[in-house]
């Protein structure tokens, strides 16, 4: 989960990292009452979980609460590439002297975390890492020795910071390093870390991702979660405990084990070339699929005003195939009135002749049965193309 800047704000600030006072804002008067409180110039600033704000027109300085207002009623409501403007940050405003750039994330291909450092901060640090690589530093950190003081110094040491912010930016990166591990973070950036004119270090602009696979263990993280942003039958899914990703086509698959749909979307993609339609999502069901499951994947998938037929894909395993028969009939029985689109069904593997027969005997309207992954992809592609 990629977090607000103004949720990085505070997790920072409750990780001691040095951040300025801040507030979120819904409405322009919200704004102005922000501004108010942190009283001075403040900077009004877009929050979207995209980068490029500031070149988009979406952070301003204003010079009072009433100017906040006005940037705020401009910014609210803004669109930058794709991600609508709900709410607003106010943030002091900082007397800037340099902008320097900090970040740690995980480095999948390394195996490994990555710390970055550069005294070139600001708005355009993949262009200094394209042109000026030797601005950026690039350091692997040993997971299980983790970032001391001394080896961040070494690292700000590369990144060409002065050596009067030496010492501070470094105590910042260790704080930095504290705030990733102790949150299960696959990144932490702050862009740009700021040497304001009094000499403080100041993260101004925080990216924070969180690792979803670790929400067990931070219950807290929880109350991060954007459920204006999150899909409806995403949401529902995840209700159900439902592996369910919502795609852009019409034909709903449902299968067992992430492999096996994996490849069903392939060969409906490919199958629905012809016909100009596509998978309308990816569907797990896993292993043991009773009929509970089997209704709960069918009506989400149903629950899709943009699928017209599904194809059900189970290769029987520890469930055996006139388990999973009993179940789509039941799960249709379950349904009754909602099902309304076709169902191509393959079974093969563990007893599948009993499921094929399972199926055939119920002779149910909406089910129609393909013994080929291939052949029934096509059909459900063909039966989407119709409708
Ligand atoms: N609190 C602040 N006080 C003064 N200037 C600020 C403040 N916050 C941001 N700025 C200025 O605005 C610039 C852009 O801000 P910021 O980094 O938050 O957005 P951005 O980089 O455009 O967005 P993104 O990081 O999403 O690409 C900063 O580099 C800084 O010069
Ligand atoms: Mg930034």
């Amino acid at each position: 989960m990629d977090l607000f800047e103004y949720q990085a704000r505070d997790l920072f600030e409750a990780k001691g990292v040095p951040v300025l006072g801040g507030a979120v804002a819904s409405t322009p008067e919200e704004a102005r009452s922000a501004a108010q409180r942190l009283g001075g110039k403040v900077v009004v600033k877009a929050q979207v979980k995209i980068g490029g704000r500031g070149k988009a027109g979406g952070v301003k300085l204003a010079e009072n609460a009433d100017d906040a207002f006005e940037k705020a009623k401009a910014i609210l409501g803004m669109d930058i590439k794709g991600h609508v403007v709900r709410k607003v940050m106010i943030a002091e405003a900082a007397p800037i002297e340099s902008e320097y750039y900090l970040a740690i994330l995980l480095d999948r291909a390394a195996r490994s975390f990555l710390v970055m450092a550069s005294v070139a901060g600001g708005m355009d640090i993949e262009e200094v890492a394209h042109k000026t690589p030797e601005k950026l530093a690039r350091v692997h950190i040993d997971v299980n020795e983790g970032l001391s003081k001394e080896k961040a110094v070494e690292i700000i040491k590369q990144g060409a910071f002065p050596a009067d912010v030496m010492e501070k930016v470094a105590d910042v990166l260790v704080l930095l390093w504290k705030t990733f591990q102790e949150s299960d973070a696959t990144l932490v950036e702050v862009n740009p870390l700021v040497k304001t004119s009094d000499g403080r270090i100041i993260a101004l602009d925080g990216k924070v991702t969180l690792d979803d696979n670790s929400a067990f263990r931070h219950p807290d993280h929880e109350a991060l979660i954007d459920h204006a942003a999150t899909n409806p039958l995403e949401a529902l899914a995840k209700e159900k405990d439902l592996n369910y990703v919502k795609l852009e086509g019409e034909v709903g698959v449902i299968g067992n084990g992430a492999g096996l749909v994996m490849s069903t979307l392939d060969v409906v993609a490919y199958a629905g070339e012809k016909y100009g339609v596509k998978p309308a999502n990816f569907l797990d069901i896993g292993g043991g699929a009773s009929a509970q499951v089997m209704a709960d994947g069918l009506s989400i998938i149903l629950g899709d005003p943009a699928v017209r037929s599904v194809f059900v894909n189970v290769f029987g395993g520890i469930t055996a195939c006139d388990a999973v028969a009993n179940g789509i009939i039941q799960a249709l029985e379950m349904l009754g009135e909602k099902a309304t689109k076709p169902l191509v069904v393959r079974l093969d593997g563990n007893n599948v002749l009993e499921g094929r027969r399972i199926l055939n005997e119920a002779k149910h309207p909406l089910v129609e049965q393909v013994d080929t992954m291939d052949g029934a992809a096509a059909r459900a592609a063909e039966l989407a193309a119709k409708r």
